[in-house]
């Protein structure tokens, strides 16, 4: 039996737990919140042991993985312990806000020996896999993705200076995506706006425009917004997050619920849920096999410094070199 450890039981713990309980091969023995409540709500459902200190928890209980599900500034601190005391990890995303700090949290995990995938949940879909067969070896020449939501629906990410904004926490996920299609970025140039909901309390953006270059020789234009309304999540004909590739003779379009194919002689729709982060994040700590992982920290740290280049592209109106970007801040390249 896997003994898991939950830091965070908000709503990205409480996914992961639903996916969880349905295995017979894994206990969620010990959750941990700041706040109490719903620590004890998921503990009581899933028969764990309670903790409001997460270093309290490492430090009794013996856990075979830990799961970090909080706000993305608390990430960088937890990495360090989980680490040290070289348990088996699941990180949401974003890895941190800054790249070294990032950069070191790859350092402890990759030192430590562990197996961990960063929360990049879409890599491990069946779709994304069939995509990126049907693109593998063809050249591409354009990406189109966006993704359009309302106010997030939790302070922390709500808030810029604490979640790092739409791109790094969200438009993230599609550009790692676009990373997975069309290989490592070249440039970045950014433009935010906040247009919209300027005269509520809001500080974010709520419009923003990515161009991207591939050192492969793509483009790509990821869009998003932050000004729609909330009841949109409720409208079912509104695709609101799409990824078009474009390459040679294929056009593939993948959203979350499927994976549209565009070809001379056909257009075909795949649409098969398989493929489950929770459940293949198990089965490779079970395993012992890190191969099966499809979200390494040293990928997931790639896609994060195209997002926090695109914030520094937006603030400073600059185009910007992802090598000497990187270079900068690490003194070496990812
Ligand atoms: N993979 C995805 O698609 C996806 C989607 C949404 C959010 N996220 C990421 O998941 C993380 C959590 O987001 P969420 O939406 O679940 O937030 P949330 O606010 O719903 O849950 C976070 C929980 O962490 C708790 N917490 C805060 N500090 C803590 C600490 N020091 N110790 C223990 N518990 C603490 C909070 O009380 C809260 O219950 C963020 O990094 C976010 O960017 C990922």
């Amino acid at each position: 039996m896997l003994k898991i450890g939950m830091i965070g039981a908000g709503r990205m713990g409480n996914l992961h737990k639903s996916k969880l309980v349905t295995r017979d091969d894994v206990a969620i023995t010990a959750v941990c919140d700041v706040i109490e409540d719903r620590a004890l709500r998921m503990a009581r459902e899933v028969g764990a042991k309670t903790y409001c200190d997460y270093i309290e928890m490492l430090d009794n209980e013996e856990l075979d993985a830990v799961y970090i599900n909080t706000p993305t500034i608390t990430h960088p601190e937890m990495v360090k312990e989980v680490t040290r005391r070289k348990k088996h990890l699941f990180l949401e995303k974003p890895l941190a806000l800054d790249l070294k700090v990032a950069f070191e949290m790859k350092k402890q995990v990759e030192e430590s020996g562990i197996i961990c995938t960063v929360g990049h949940m879409y890599r491990y879909r069946e779709t994304v896999r069939q995509m990126l067969q049907l693109l593998a070896g063809k050249p591409v020449a354009m990406l189109n993705a966006y993704w359009y939501w309302t106010i997030p629906p939790v302070p922390h990410i709500a808030d810029k200076d604490i979640g790092g904004g739409p791109v790094v926490d969200q438009i993230v996920h599609l550009i790692d995506l676009c990373r997975l299609a069309a290989g490592e970025v070249d440039t970045v140039k950014a433009s935010y706006t906040l247009n919209c909901r300027k005269d509520e309390d809001f500080n974010n953006w709520d419009g923003y425009a990515v161009n991207l270059t591939f050192k492969g020789g793509a483009v790509a234009s990821v869009t998003g917004t932050l000004a729609l309304y909330k009841e949109m999540g409720t409208q079912t004909f509104m695709e609101n997050i799409v990824l078009d590739i474009a390459a040679k003779d294929i056009m593939t379009r993948f959203t979350p619920k499927a994976l549209q194919v565009f070809t001379p002689n056909k257009v075909e729709i795949i649409d098969t849920p398989a493929g489950d982060i929770d459940h293949v994040f198990v089965d490779a700590v079970k395993a012992n096999d890190p191969g099966m992982i499809k979200c390494l920290i040293g990928d997931a740290i790639k896609t994060l410094a195209v997002t926090l280049a695109a914030n520094h592209s937006a603030q400073t109106g600059q185009i910007v070199k992802m090598d000497d970007f990187i270079y900068e801040r690490l003194n070496t390249l990812l």
